[in-house]
């Protein structure tokens, strides 16, 4: 992620010394894979967002998959999500030929709208998987109601906490969290699983590494399993990233704050919904919705030309070719998704970001959209 110096990047991770030596440490032990860090990573991310259980796995989509799987997602089951999201929660219902059924979003929240997820639930519902966009708590109280199974997208969502103080990932549900490059903790891949279940644990863990239980013999199997193996050196980075995570989360909100104060004059401009009820978001991204009827590609060519970063974020799942070909969706299912979907924009947003840098993110935007 090396940018020119004069360029504004749209993330950029926290990485120092403590990761570098984490890894020589790994290196060095000669045990990169299946090796005692992962469960040391695991034990330490489970007690802090005070979960029975969490499983390291290779990414968030990894996490989602067999999140689903332990629930007993089967095909033919449907599952109610969200289709303002990353296209990676609707693929992992698809990867056991389970249906994704989409309902609208909150216009506030940007989260599934309980009310709409209710009206999608049929007979054949199974699951639902909401999704904790932009680092915003999903509504679960309102969506446990149906007594349905739940597995959270909870891939943008570490540091958030719900309502009643519960942090995400902390409900019971199998809970899934990625470690991409630009996530609150990065482990360059990976993922991990947070679970209240010992049996979904060990469901997890074998499937995770091609079907073997943790006391067979190398090679033998006794189920379908994967390879959606994390390896020590990613695990020891993320035990240093968690050791930093309150730093890095803060950081977050300073900026986020920052850009609030920065962006405030700027009309029309639609900014990520404030705290509200006792939810907290951890920040992740910091997208702004842009006023109607301004075209996104040129304020994105405007803020390029002035050295910022930006990226159209999110697009809805169901417009995107392959949902629309396989499920014949079409615009106009989901007015609020969509009108949010074509007005979003995702702005340089990191740890290290400097009041300077907002600033001439916010005058660069004043500037393009002429307010
Ligand atoms: C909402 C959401 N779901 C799922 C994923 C998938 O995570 P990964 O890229 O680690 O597979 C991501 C991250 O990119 C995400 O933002």
């Amino acid at each position: 992620m090396s940018v020119a110096a004069d360029i504004v990047p749209l993330a950029q991770p926290v990485l120092g010394e403590a990761e570098e030596a984490a890894v020589i440490e790994v290196l060095r032990s000669g045990q990169l894979s299946l090796g005692p860090r992962i469960g040391t990573f695991e034990q330490a991310f489970a007690a802090r967002l005070g979960a029975a259980h969490a499983s390291a796995v290779s990414s968030g989509t990894a996490a989602l998959h067999l999140g689903l799987r332990a629930i007993g997602v089967q095909a033919g089951d449907e599952v109610v999500t969200s289709p303002f999201s990353f296209v990676a929660s609707a693929n992992s219902i698809l990867y056991e030929g389970a249906r994704p059924v989409f309902a609208d979003i909150d216009p506030r929240t940007l989260n599934l709208d309980p009310a709409a997820a209710a009206a999608a639930i049929t007979d054949r519902t199974t699951a639902l998987l909401p999704v904790h966009i932009f680092g915003y708590p999903a509504d679960l109280p309102a969506l446990e109601a149906h007594g349905l199974p739940i597995v959270e997208d909870a891939c943008e969502a570490l540091g958030a906490a719900h309502v009643d103080g519960i942090a995400v990932g902390g409900r019971g549900h199998p809970a899934a969290f990625g470690f991409y490059a630009n996530k609150q903790l990065t482990t360059g891949e990976g993922g991990m699983l947070t679970l209240s279940s010992a049996e979904h644990k060990a469901q997890v863990d074998s499937e995770r590494n091609q079907g073997r239980a943790p006391d067979m013999g190398w090679l033998d199997h006794d189920r379908l399993g994967f390879n959606y193996r994390i390896t020590d050196i990613q695990a020891a980075i993320g035990l240093v990233q968690l050791e930093r995570l309150d730093g890095m989360l803060a950081d977050r909100a300073r900026v986020a704050a920052a850009y609030r104060a920065a962006l405030a004059g700027i009309e029309e401009l639609g900014l990520p919904c404030e705290d509200a009820g006792g939810d907290v978001r951890g920040w992740f991204v910091f997208v702004v919705q842009l006023p109607r009827g301004v075209a996104r590609d040129d304020v994105m060519a405007g803020l390029r030309a002035a050295g910022v970063q930006s990226k159209p974020y999110l697009p809805a799942i169901h417009l995107m070719s392959f949902y629309r070909e396989r499920f014949g969706h079409r615009p106009g299912e989901f007015p609020v998704c969509e009108d949010v979907a074509e007005r979003s924009l995702a702005l340089p947003f990191f740890p290290a970001m400097t009041e300077g840098q907002v600033a001439r993110v916010a005058e660069a935007l004043a500037r393009v959209l002429d307010r």
